[in-house]
């Protein structure tokens, strides 16, 4: 079947020319306006059926959902909105769609409502809109860092290790589960499991990425990671993909400088390619903020907050200046936050960085050196002798939080194996990672973007839910 894109056609002279469009009817009016949408674009195309040029049959299969391929001239469009139109010579139903069964009604439905329904909510404009930037933002950081001359490294789904040490993993087995291999201790044999070993699905693709920094200079990841965490938030999936440059002779500053110029290039790609899209979601978040009470709309709508990330510097504030500003905040000292900021060393909650980044200093904030005690076990030690910090790095974004996290590696053998040992982390199956500071060991720094929370900030959509296709997270994995 050739057919023609309702994008392409929309910026095409109109002359009469002959055109075929396939796409799904979003509606119907007056038995003679079809508006055609085959998700190349948000608009719609107008297609027109002359009187009596479709036979009475076929009219009436013409219903919302409906799969149609129109044939027909191409021509200026006297209607408001729209550039042109086709006037349909012939017109075939490809795929019926029963109007009284079919969910998705011409008229405003509920996220909550489309998550229900994931396998048909990219025909809505929303969902259709969120994952057309889904894509350009993908393409985008591999443009970003292939022009810059990193490599896109594949690390592994399933792994032995866990490179957050935080425990929060999805195990991987065959082993029958009602009847497990035992060994003499009487605990389940892993031995005798698919890889004869414990294996999970991967947290982050960061311990395996550093063995290539340390061997082709710069590269990045971008994939699938997992966490079991029982997060029941807008901002967490179980499923989520991340993107993990690491670099080669790259020390903390230079990870902040590459971190904001790679979400600056991100915001201005999605403001050069996405316009149609993001003019959209800008209007469909203004609805929604409208419905929020005074105090907590945001005082920039979606595209002004893109363009005010991508000219601004963002702000470089150390963990122990954000605790004296947060100290010394007036929800604070007004006891309005949850968690009260008393001494240096706590970890900072949503609360916190929300205040820094959309109160204090209302634009994006990189915090660093960060209390050892709440980083992981591979961040670069500090020199000091007291309140010990980790060159550790979290970019934290209006609206969002933290959407990146990041830090220099301890590239020294004996350091990092004292973190390993003090952290009772299991030594000997860390042994690549720690042989890599044996054999020509390098100062060396990465981090790592979530992709959805990018896609939140773009788009504006406040459930982390709805800018993946189908999402997975505690009690869901539907579809
Ligand atoms: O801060 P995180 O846990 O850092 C790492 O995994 C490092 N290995 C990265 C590195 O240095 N190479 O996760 C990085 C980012 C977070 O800032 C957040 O944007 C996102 O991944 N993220 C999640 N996104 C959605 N759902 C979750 N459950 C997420 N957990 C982390
Ligand atoms: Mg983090």
């Amino acid at each position: 079947m050739k057919r023609t894109k309702i994008k392409e056609l929309l910026v095409t002279e109109a002359r009469g020319q002959t055109i075929t469009v396939n796409g799904w009817v979003r509606t119907f009016r007056n038995n003679q306006f079809i508006s055609l949408n085959d998700g190349s674009t948000i608009q719609n195309l107008q297609a027109v059926v002359a009187l009596n040029s479709v036979d009475e049959g076929t009219l009436k299969r013409i219903t919302t959902g409906a799969c149609l391929s129109v044939t027909g001239e191409l021509v200026p469009s006297p209607a408001k909105g729209q550039t042109v139109e086709v006037k349909v010579s012939a017109l075939e139903i490809v795929g019926d769609s029963d109007p009284e069964k079919y969910p998705l009604q011409p008229k405003k439905h509920s996220l909550e409502f489309l998550r229900e329904i994931a396998h048909l909510r990219g025909r809505t404009n929303t969902l259709s809109a969120v994952m057309r930037v889904r894509h350009a933002m993908a393409f985008a950081v591999h443009k970003f860092f292939n022009d810059k001359g990193f490599f896109y490294i594949h690390t592994p789904v399933i792994t032995g290790s866990d490179a957050e040490g935080a425990g929060a993993m999805f195990r991987v087995t065959t082993l029958d589960l009602n009847n497990p291999p035992k060994d003499e201790q009487g605990n389940i044999d892993y031995k005798e499991d698919f890889f004869g070993r414990e294996t999970n699905l991967t947290v982050s693709g960061q311990l395996e990425g550093e063995t290539y920094a340390l061997a082709l200079g710069d590269i990045y990841t971008f994939g699938p990671t997992f966490r079991a965490e029982n997060s029941n938030t807008t901002r967490h999936l179980a499923e989520f993909w991340m993107i993990e440059p690491e670099m080669a002779f790259y020390d903390l500053e230079d990870n902040m400088a590459l971190a904001q110029e790679f979400l600056q290039y991100l915001g201005k790609y999605a403001l050069e390619n996405c316009a149609d899209d993001l003019q959209f979601l800008d209007k469909r978040a203004q609805d929604e903020e409208a419905t929020k009470p005074q105090d907590q709309r945001s005082e920039l709508g979606l595209i002004d907050r893109l363009k005010f990330i991508t000219e601004n510097d963002f702000q470089r504030l150390s963990y122990t200046e954000a605790i004296d500003i947060l100290k010394n905040s007036n929800p604070n000292k007004k006891k309005k936050f949850q968690y009260l900021v008393d001494k240096w060393g706590v970890d900072l909650q949503s609360e916190h960085e929300r205040y820094l980044v959309e109160k204090h200093f209302k634009k994006p904030v990189i915090l660093y050196n960060y209390p050892a005690a709440i980083k992981a076990f591979y961040m670069k030690q500090n020199n000091e002798t007291e309140n010990k910090t980790v060159r550790a790095m979290d970019v934290l974004f209006p609206g969002i939080g933290e959407i990146i996290g990041g830090s220099q590696r301890e590239e020294n053998y004996d350091k990092l194996l004292s973190r390993v040992q003090e952290l009772g982390l299991p030594e000997k199956e860390l042994w690549w990672y720690l042989e890599l500071r044996k054999f020509g060991s390098a100062p060396h720094s990465g981090f790592g973007l979530g992709f959805e929370r990018l896609i939140q900030f773009v788009t504006g959509m406040t459930n982390i839910r709805d800018v993946i296709p189908f999402p997975r997270f505690p009690g869901n994995a539907e579809f």
